[in-house]
C-alpha cells in the first residue's frame, strides 16, 4: 500500500515538473518543433534553400510598422495551423534570442490579438512587401545584409 502510494506521488511530480519547462521553455520548443525544419535548429537558415536567417534581421523589422505586421503574414506562419498564441509566443522568443543585440530597449513583445489582426492580411507577394519594409527602414538609417548570418 505505501510502495503503490509513492508511485502515485513519484508519476505526479514527474508530469508536474515537465509540465512546467514545458510552459517555460514553449517558445523554443514550439520553434524547433514549426520552423527548424527550414530556418534550421539555430535559426541561421540556408543559402543554398533561400530561406533567410532569422538573426538580427527580424529585430530591425519590428521598429517600423510594416515590418512588425510582416512577421506575422510570411507563409511559415500565414499558412501554419498554430494559434495566434503559438505564433505570439515563437515571434517573442525568436526576437528575444536571436535579435537581442539589435532589439529596441522599448520593444514591445506581440500580443495574441495583435497577431491575429496581422494574420487575417496575406500579402500576395513576400518580396514586395519586404521591400517596402527595407526602404521604411532605411528612411530611419537602418540598412539591412542579407549577406550575414
Ligand atoms: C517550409 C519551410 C519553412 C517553414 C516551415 C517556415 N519558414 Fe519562414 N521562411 C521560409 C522561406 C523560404 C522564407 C522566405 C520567403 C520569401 O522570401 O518569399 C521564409 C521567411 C520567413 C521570415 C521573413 C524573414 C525575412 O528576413 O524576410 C520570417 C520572419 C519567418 N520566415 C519566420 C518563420 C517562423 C516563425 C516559422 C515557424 C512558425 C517559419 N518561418 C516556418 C521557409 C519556411
Amino acid at each position: 500500500m505505501i510502495a503503490r502510494k509513492w508511485w502515485i506521488v513519484m508519476l505526479a511530480t514527474g508530469v508536474l515538473s515537465s509540465g512546467i519547462a514545458y510552459a517555460t521553455d514553449f517558445g523554443r520548443q514550439s520553434y524547433l518543433l514549426n520552423c527548424a525544419g527550414c530556418h534550421g535548429p539555430d535559426g541561421t537558415g540556408s543559402d543554398a534553400n533561400e530561406v533567410p536567417t532569422l538573426h538580427r534581421i527580424p529585430g530591425q523589422f519590428v521598429k517600423v510598422p510594416r515590418g512588425r505586421a510582416f512577421l506575422s503574414q510570411v507563409p511559415g506562419i500565414v499558412y501554419s495551423s498554430l494559434t495566434n498564441a503559438e505564433v505570439a509566443e515563437i515571434l517573442n522568443w525568436i526576437l528575444i534570442h536571436y535579435s537581442s543585440d539589435v532589439l529596441s530597449a522599448d520593444f514591445k513583445p506581440y500580443t495574441v490579438s495583435e497577431v491575429a489582426r496581422y494574420r487575417g492580411v496575406h500579402p500576395v507577394s513576400i518580396p514586395k512587401i519586404r521591400a517596402q519594409v527595407l526602404s521604411d527602414l532605411a528612411a530611419q538609417g537602418i540598412s539591412i545584409d542579407y549577406g550575414a548570418r
